[in-house]
């Protein structure tokens, strides 16, 4: 089990006061790669109008561009919900960057205006690796990055 509690303080002591967002992304990602067992992807994508672009990650190349609506990633800031995908085969129009991903979680970020200015994805090689205590961690997670970092 992850401990969150513990994951989202050595979030805050790396991102505090430091006025870099591709940095804070950076480090935020290695910080959940190093960190979460059984992942082969965490990283950001950031909104661009109504696109996702990427952003700092950890893992194999990636989708570059992500239309709001498509994909889990693009669910998830269309609908500006976390969506948790246990069998990423079974979720129609999951955009495969990595062959090897069977489960999958994204977490939208907010700005000030509460409007989506990207989403957090992590991505697992292992089916439902995902649980609902993983979807409390990281929502505790993005609400530091919003604080801090957007
Ligand atoms: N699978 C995601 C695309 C992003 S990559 O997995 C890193 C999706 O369906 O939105």
């Amino acid at each position: 089990m992850t401990d969150y509690k513990t994951l989202t303080e050595e979030l805050t002591s790396l991102v505090a006061g430091v006025p870099h967002r591709t940095a804070d992304l950076a480090n935020a990602s290695a910080l959940l790669f190093s960190a979460l067992p059984d992942l082969n992807w965490a990283g950001f994508y950031l909104s661009e109008g109504e696109r996702l672009i990427l952003g700092p990650f950890q893992g194999r190349p990636a989708c570059i561009e992500i239309p709001f609506g498509r994909g889990v990633c693009g669910t998830a800031a269309r609908e500006d919900r976390t969506v948790l995908v246990p069998d990423v085969h079974l979720f129609p129009g999951h955009i495969a960057c990595d062959g090897a991903s069977r489960s999958e979680i994204v977490v939208p970020l907010h700005g000030d205006d509460g409007r989506v200015v990207g989403v957090l994805d992590l991505d697992s090689p292992l089916p439902a690796r995902f649980t609902e205590e993983d979807r409390a961690g990281l929502e505790a997670f993005a609400r530091v990055l919003e604080k801090e970092v957007f």
